[in-house]
């Protein structure tokens, strides 16, 4: 075997027994060993056929997928579940092609995925920002208020639908409920992007045996879009929960009024690969068997561990954790651990770095925030090992990087106020030209420019770039940020 290249890597990496706070959820085979499907894993390549006869169609369901599809209506309480096997991203595009028709217009936050500006371009569709609100203290995008939304419906009757993330990347969640109700009371249709929550439906029966609650434990996660009144759910359920990287699940409500699964149907077809992996849609039907039969111990067992590591953590010197309440209702998802050791002189990239010493891989750094992803195969053993690292960073901790720290929390908020900005619009160019990035100010955006992750344009086609931005991005690409939409000699597209 080439000892370079991709396989090798990935052997490499699952022989260094690595802690994952990164995606995916099950965090490796462990769960799906536990739960008996050695014979399936081991036999993985004969596994991946085609449509072959007794193999249904997912484009045409009526067997074996049909049947999947049914575990996952009983388990969301939906009225239709897809399987999606070009992730969430299709869910969210299909979703918006149903809703507005081509031309028209979508209420949208301005933190969005890319997948949804992705949408736009395919449909010719006119976006309406809103605007999230701002967590000051780490410079990151946190809520959509209700009341921004309910603004822009009443500016924008022609709008067709809204669509926003919640939760963000961060974990920070909107106020679905008072948004599904403005949005019904309009007339419209609301898809919320629930790619960083496929877990939250399981959470809201996951009162622990031991009498701790959701409600009293050290964490908390909001109620789920499906329960909050959405229309249109998309659920990464291979971020949090067991299925592979890729698949996702598109859940309409029981008590949503949508009805058009013909159209829906249709946009599914057009935007996902004409050969669905039988391994993502079998690790789908796992996903779905597992959280059928189990979903009680493994929930319980994330609560408990979650609430055992919150606890713990509170008594490391110099680390703290973002927190976002709203004052009404849980605002945070805490499956998401925020960690902010700015106070021991560590950054969220150095942080990051000193870490992966311990083997520990987090999942997104945004300036001291360091975010790690749990999720449904997390076992005790990795929130022992990453208490252990943390402390021993505390013990060891000195004054000697304070200054950058400081550093890159400035310079992140200064990024975060750049999605909330409200920039120039101009037609989208059509004549276009690759000009070095720090000769763009005053010039229109010819392509899309984001930061990955969190994957959230910061300028889109047709927005006038200002210095500011062209600073942010430079910024962004020194510490080796991957910034998408600027080529290796640091150019980007701008109107001609
Ligand atoms: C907020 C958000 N929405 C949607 C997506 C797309 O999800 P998927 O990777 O399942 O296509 C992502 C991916 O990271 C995301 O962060």
């Amino acid at each position: 075997m080439n000892s370079k290249g991709i396989t090798q890597f990935l052997i490499n990496h699952a022989g260094k027994d690595p802690v994952s706070f990164h995606m995916p959820g099950h965090k490796g085979d462990r769960l799906l060993r536990k739960y008996g499907y050695e014979y399936f894993l081991d036999n993985i390549v004969d596994c991946d056929i085609t449509e072959i006869v007794g193999a249904d169609n997912l484009f045409q369901t009526e067997g074996i997928i049909a049947d999947t599809m049914a575990k996952y209506r009983n388990l969301y309480d939906t009225k239709a579940s897809y399987l999606l096997i070009n992730g969430s991203s299709a869910g969210l595009i299909a979703s918006i092609l149903t809703c507005v028709p081509a031309g028209g217009k979508l209420i949208m936050a301005r933190n969005c995925h890319k997948a949804i500006f992705n949408a736009l371009t395919l449909g010719g569709i006119k976006p309406v920002y809103a605007y999230p609100s701002m967590v000051e203290e780490y410079g990151i995008t946190g809520p959509v208020a209700p009341e921004e939304i309910a603004r822009l419906l009443e500016e924008n009757p022609d709008a067709s639908a809204v669509i926003l993330p919640s939760p963000n990347y961060y974990g920070i969640c909107s106020d679905i409920h008072t948004i599904a109700g403005i949005v019904h009371d309009a007339g419209k249709y609301l898809i919320v992007d629930q790619a960083h929550g496929a877990h939250l439906k399981f959470f809201e029966n996951a009162d622990g045996a031991d009498g701790e609650t959701i409600a009293t434990g050290a964490f908390g996660v909001p109620e789920s879009a499906e329960t909050q009144g959405a229309d249109f759910v998309i659920n990464s359920t291979h971020k949090t929960l067991c299925s592979f990287t890729q698949s996702a699940v598109l859940n309409i409500p029981a008590r949503s009024t949508f009805n058009d699964m013909y159209t829906l149907e249709d946009k599914l077809q057009q935007i996902e690969s004409t050969s669905p992996s039988y391994l993502l849609m079998a690790s789908l039907d796992i996903n779905a068997d597992i959280l059928t039969g189990h979903a009680t111990e493994l929930f319980d067992e994330w609560r408990s561990n979650l609430n055992y590591f919150y606890g713990e953590a509170a008594a490391i010197d110099g680390l703290k954790f973002m927190r976002v309440t709203d004052g009404v209702r849980q605002a945070m998802d805490m499956t998401k651990i925020n960690l902010d050791m700015s106070a021991c002189g560590l950054n969220g990239h150095q942080l990051e770095e000193a870490l992966l010493k311990y083997e520990i891989y987090a999942e997104l750094v945004t300036g001291n925030i360091l975010m790690c992803m749990t999720g449904i195969g997390n076992s005790r053993r990795d929130y022992d090992r990453l208490l252990e690292a943390l402390r021993e960073l505390s013990a060891g901790c000195g004054s000697a990087n304070t200054a950058d720290a400081s550093d890159a929390s400035e310079a992140n908020t200064a990024g975060a106020a750049l999605w909330t900005k409200h920039r120039l619009l101009h037609e989208v160019p059509i004549a276009k030209e690759l000009l070095p990035i720090e000769q763009c100010a005053g010039r229109t955006c010819a392509s899309s420019i984001i930061p990955y992750p969190p994957g959230i344009p910061l300028i889109c086609p047709g927005e006038e770039i200002g210095a500011e931005e062209i600073d942010y991005v430079k910024k962004l690409r020194s510490q080796g940020d991957k910034v998408m939409g600027v080529d290796a000699a640091g150019r980007i597209a701008v109107g001609k």
